[in-house]
Formats: C-alpha cells, structure tokens, sequence
C-alpha cells in the first residue's frame, strides 16, 4: 500500500464514521488518500475530521471553481491507483448503475477510468429491495467489485440482516487486491467467498452437501439433482471465517473446498454415521438432498430383464432423518442446527412444518421448482425461517448465500453472547 494514491468516496450513511479508522488504517500502511464526500455524508462526519486524518483538502463541491481548475473531477479519479466507494448508499449505487453525474461523486465516478470497489452499507430492506439488488447486478455486470454488506445487527434498534459495512481489516484487504494496489493480482471476485471477517474462530461447523444415491443393485440407484453448490460454498464461507470445517459430502462433480476436510458417503445411512462421527460440533448445517427412502432389498447381482415378464416392483423403505436425529440429540446437540428445506410447492408453509417437526433451530427454504433452476445451477433464493419469524434474501448466487448464512450464524452466536475461545475452553474442561 506504500505510496499508493486511494480515491475514498464516502456517500451519506451511518457507517460513514467507518472512513476514519479506514484511513488512519490506510496512511499507517503508507498510503496516500484523497476522500470526496456527498452532502449527505457531511451531515454524518464533518469534512474538518477528513481533512485533519488525510492531510488533504476534502473534495464536496463539482462547481467549486478552485477545484475544477486545481484538480477536477475527472484528475480526481485519474490520479488515483484505485478508488474505494465507502460506505456506498443505496441512492450512489443506484445513480452509478444509471450513470448520473449531478454532484462530484457521481461525476467522479462516471468520469473514471478505473472500476471502482464498492462497500454498500444500509438497512437490510433497503439492500434487499428489488431496485437495489438489480442495481447491484447492473454494477456487477459492468466490472464494478463489491465487497459487502455483512449481515449483522443495524445501528437501528432491532434491526438485523444483510446491510452492515465490511470491518476496516476486510476493507482493506481488499483494496489490496485491486488493480492498481496489487500489480497482477486480480480482486477476488463473487465465485469465492468474501468473508474474511471471522467470528468463527474456534468452532468446529459441520456441513452437509450434495445428494445421496441409494442402491437398487450394483449398477443402479435412486439419486436426485442436487450438485453440492450451496452446501461446498457454505462449508468454504464458515472456513473463511475462521471455523475449522467437516463437510460430509454426497457423490458431487464439484471440486473440495480448500481447508475444510471433507468426508465422503453415497447413502443417506452412511452420511448418518459419518455425522455422527464428525460429532461433537458447535453449528451444523445439513443442506445435503437427503433421499427420504432407499429400496428394501438391492439386488446383489444386476437385475436382469425377463422376457414377458412385468418390471421389478422396488420396495421402499424410509431412511434415518439425520436433521430431525441430530436436532434433537439429548447429549451433543450442536448449538445451533439448520436445516434446508427443498420445495416445489408452498415453500414457506411446508419450512414452517419442517422447522417444527425437526426440532431444528432454523430452516433455509429454498424453492428448486422446475424453471427455477436452483437445483444444480449457480444461484438461489432463499427464506430463513426461524421460531419467532423469517427474512426472505433476494437472488443471489450460492456463494452470497453461503456468506450471508454465515454472518446470520455469526451474528446469532454474538447474540447469545458465546464467545468461541471461552466455548472451545469450557468443552475441554466439561471433557466434551
Ligand atoms: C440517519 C440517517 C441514516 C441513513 N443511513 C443510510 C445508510 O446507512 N445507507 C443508505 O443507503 N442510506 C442511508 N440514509 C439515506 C441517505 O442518507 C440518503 O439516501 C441520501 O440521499 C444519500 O445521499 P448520497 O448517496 O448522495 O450520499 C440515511 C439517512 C438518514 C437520515
């Protein structure tokens, strides 16, 4: 970061006090910034404390003509190695993804000629609102990176989702990876996860993913759709922060995550006992595609045809339910058990259902109706159900959704005030 030029644009939101531990942070690494403010991010944080932080005149003003003939809008984005857009307001995105250019950030920003990072931070409606999520994708879809928003506890009371500003350390790690900062080292983008907030440290996570394939004879099973996609990221983002990971995996195509051991099984009945195994554990996160029977007696040789004669009759058989099994442990219950429900149908009335009969802490619902693409594809949508109520998350891919289900688990671990190096203590001393 030494000697390199940040652009900070900073648009009008409460986590706009942020900024002055960011750039402390910066010019301690060397850096040299320069911080363009919206009107609305002056009614937050004063320019004076900008200005006393960079060194620097803070820049607020398109037609300040002293400017314009110093520096200007458009020098202001040339002269700098990268730009940062922190904390991004739902209003700036959507005035970028449009490309206004009424006031300097704007301008700055349409004037540019680099692509921007950009750290949304707002109430979680505003950032799951429709126009904000197709904001978001326009951005993306042009070469703008985001880094954010965590979920967590809003400055509002009682408030809590996806909508946080990414921590000071996360911020500028990634800054550091833009072009510009990093020669040759291109950002990380959204097929990997982007939590590097931990919160996780200390916990062992169980994760479960991919399908079951369930025996008819040697050659032939029952099997479904699932890919593995959520539950591999899901096990990748709790990784990233900081948990140590067991992912007890179906047959997938897709490759392991890195860091995270990984065990395999093909039947719901081994997945059961590989489970098991991996017990004890802090969280558990069964998003596999359970089969819910497998067949009563499998054939030991392949079944043949028999001319004229009808086709086998497969019995069935139900398998163990490893969420309910799990969830209701006496002894060695995780602390917190979710549990995804895959509908095609009445998908928030049948989570419910789920969340009831399982004895689970939470339900990620998501609907893999045909046409939805969900089962195998790149993307979900999701509803998190829990005792007391639900938040529906807009599309997104299944990497954003394995990190925003983390910084949910992160932020409810906060809650219930547990702290995992004094957890991971206490469970030795308990000989657990
Ligand atoms: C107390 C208060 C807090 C606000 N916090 C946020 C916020 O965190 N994120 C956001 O997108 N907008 C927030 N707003 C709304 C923006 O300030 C408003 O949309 C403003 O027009 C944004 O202008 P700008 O994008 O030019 O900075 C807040 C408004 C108020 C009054």
């Amino acid at each position: 970061m030494k000697n390199k030029r940040i652009l900070l644009i900073m648009s009008g939101g409460i986590a706009a006090y942020k900024c002055l531990e960011l750039i402390r942070r910066l010019r301690d690494k060397g850096a040299h910034v320069r911080v363009v403010m919206t009107r609305a991010a002056q009614q937050f944080v004063t320019p004076l404390s900008v200005s006393a932080l960079t060194n620097e005149k803070v820049f607020t003003d398109l037609f300040d003509l002293n400017d314009e003939r110093e520096i200007g809008h458009i020098r202001l984005s040339r002269e700098a190695d990268a730009i940062l857009v922190a904390p991004a307001t739902a209003d700036l995105i959507a005035k970028m993804a449009n490309g206004h250019a009424d006031d300097l950030a704007s301008s700055v920003l349409l004037a540019s000629d680099k692509p921007p990072l950009v750290a949304p931070a707002m109430n979680p409606r505003m950032w799951m609102n429709k126009a904000t999520q197709r904001n978001v994708s326009q951005l993306e879809a042009d070469g703008v990176r985001f880094i954010g928003p965590e979920v967590g506890e809003m400055a509002e009371a009682n408030e809590a989702g996806p909508g946080r500003l990414v921590e000071v350390p996360a911020l500028i790690e990634a800054l550091s990876k833009m072009p510009g900062i990093a020669a040759g080292s291109e950002p990380s983008d959204r097929s990997h996860s982007m939590l590097k907030h931990g919160g996780l440290e200390g916990l062992h996570v169980l994760v479960t993913s991919g399908p079951t394939h369930e025996p008819i004879d040697p050659v032939r099973y029952i099997a479904n759709r699932s890919s593995g996609k959520q539950g591999h990221a899901i096990a990748a983002a709790a990784q990233a922060a900081g948990a140590r990971v067991t992912l007890v995996s179906g047959p997938v195509n897709i490759p392991d995550p890195e860091g995270v051991e990984v065990v395999r099984v093909e039947t719901a009945e081994a997945m059961l006992a590989a489970v098991e195994k991996a017990l004890p554990a802090d969280v558990g996160i069964f998003c596999a595609a359970v089969a819910d029977w497998h067949v009563a007696s499998q054939g030991a040789q392949k079944i043949k045809k028999q001319k004229g004669a009808a086709p086998p009759k497969l019995e069935l058989v139900p398998n163990p339910d490893i969420l309910k099994t799990i969830a209701t442990r006496k002894k060695g219950r995780p602390d917190l058990v979710v549990g995804f429900a895959a509908e095609t149908e009445k998908v928030l009335e049948h989570a419910r259902a789920k969340l009831a009969s399982k004895g689970c802490d939470w339900i990620v619902a998501n609907d893999v109706s045909a046409g939805t693409g969900v089962m195998g594809g790149d993307r979900n949508k999701v509803h998190v159900v829990r005792d007391g109520g639900q938040v529906s998350w807009p599309d997104m891919s299944k990497v954003q959704v394995a990190d925003a289900l983390v910084g949910a688990i992160v932020a409810e671990l906060a809650k219930k005030k547990i702290a995992p190096a004094e957890k991971e203590r206490g469970k030795k001393a308990r000989g657990k």
